[in-house]
């Protein structure tokens, strides 16, 4: 099938399979405090994160995850590789900068020639595809979409006692899921809402040369192509923004919170989405919460949580879930669909 094609807007846009890929390594609170000055209460108290999983960086790819995880959602939609047509993989840790992930994933499944392309908005990127994965379809640009999260950011990790406070918190994984356009006018798209603020760059970033250093940050080797991260001014921006996202989001539509069945977050932190859970009242079972066996894992974790909802058959037909991305950018958004 060829992206190039044009037809009417689909009465509908439904979200049909998902599919998650998640490395067998294992690396818990007590492997650190192996390697770094840290402890397991600290972390768990700090973070609610147990252990992480990640990738082996000599032996594995990004790509090879992605592709499991695009495999898995194609599976769980009953559809073929040759029944997409156009492949988006929102990620910042691409194997190399150049060709993306998406465009050697659809060589790998056989897609032909179709459109695809990686797309960079850090932890929000997998929930600014969902938006941009409706409007291709509504537009008539394209009728089934495999949308792929996937990060491999401990590539960029140093464990060690001086780059802890980025190294208690990641893990690597991919998540995908299959959006296509539907005759049923039911499920779709309700409202979405896109941010960013590139003033606060410096509080979340991989500096590739010396000169990406801020002056004020201080220059050191050990920085270089390693996360480097002011936690307590992300942790401000997303105990902030988090709120403001899902009433934004909400108004558009005139919903309520308790309206919405599935607050499907980024994981960053259990402490900034216990925050979010109280600020609605929101109940356990709404906001959901994986971080302690997973970690972060950037663009992955949204579609990780979705899919974990939907193998438990926790996702219904009329449900409402909202998608939600913060992080690097800085950037922030939303993505809220009925089933
Ligand atoms: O996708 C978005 C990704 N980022 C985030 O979501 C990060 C959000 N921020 C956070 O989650 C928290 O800021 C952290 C968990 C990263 C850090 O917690 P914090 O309470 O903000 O700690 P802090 O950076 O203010 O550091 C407090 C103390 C410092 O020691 P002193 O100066 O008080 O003696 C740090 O050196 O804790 C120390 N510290 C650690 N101690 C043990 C920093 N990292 C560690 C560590 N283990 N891993």
């Amino acid at each position: 099938m060829a992206s190039a094609q044009s037809s009417a807007p689909p009465s509908g846009v439904e979200i049909v399979g998902s599919g998650s890929a998640i490395p067998e390594k294992r690396l818990t609170n007590a492997d650190l405090e192996r390697v770094m000055d840290t402890s397991d209460e600290w972390i768990v108290q700090r973070t609610g994160i147990h252990e992480r999983r990640v990738i082996d960086h000599e032996r594995e790819t990004l790509g090879a995850y992605a592709l499991e995880a695009g495999q898995k959602a194609l599976a769980d939609a009953g559809m073929a590789p040759t029944d997409i047509d156009m492949v988006m993989v929102a990620t910042m840790t691409p194997d190399m900068p150049t060709p993306g992930i998406a465009s050697v994933l659809t060589h790998q499944l056989g897609m032909g020639t179709i459109g695809a392309m990686d797309l960079n908005a850090a932890c929000s990127g997998f929930v600014y595809g969902m938006n941009f994965a409706n409007a291709a379809i509504q537009s008539g640009m394209a009728r089934n979409i495999l949308l792929v999260g996937a990060d491999a950011i401990t590539r960029h990790i140093d464990y060690s006692t001086y780059g802890r406070g980025a190294a208690i918190l990641f893990g690597d994984a991919a998540g995908a899921v299959v959006v296509r356009a539907t005759d049923r006018s039911g499920p779709g798209l309700l409202a979405q809402a896109m941010h960013s603020d590139g003033g606060g760059a410096e509080v979340l970033y991989v500096p590739c040369m010396p000169h990406h250093i801020p002056e004020e940050q201080g220059q050191d080797d050990r920085k270089i192509t390693k996360v480097q991260m002011n936690g307590q001014a992300v942790f401000r921006f997303a105990v902030k923004t988090f709120p403001q996202l899902i009433e934004e989001t909400l108004e558009m539509v005139g919903l309520g919170a308790d309206d919405v069945q599935h607050y499907v977050c980024h994981q960053s932190n259990r402490r900034i989405l216990q925050a979010a859970r109280d600020r609605f009242g929101l109940a356990e079972d709404k906001l959901h919460v994986n971080i302690g066996e997973l970690g972060n894992t950037v663009a992955a974790s949204v579609p990780l949580v979705f899919d974990e909802l939907r193998r438990a058959g926790r996702v219904e037909p009329g449900h409402r879930v909202m998608f939600l991305g913060f992080g690097a950018g800085l950037t922030w958004g939303s993505s809220l669909w009925q089933i």
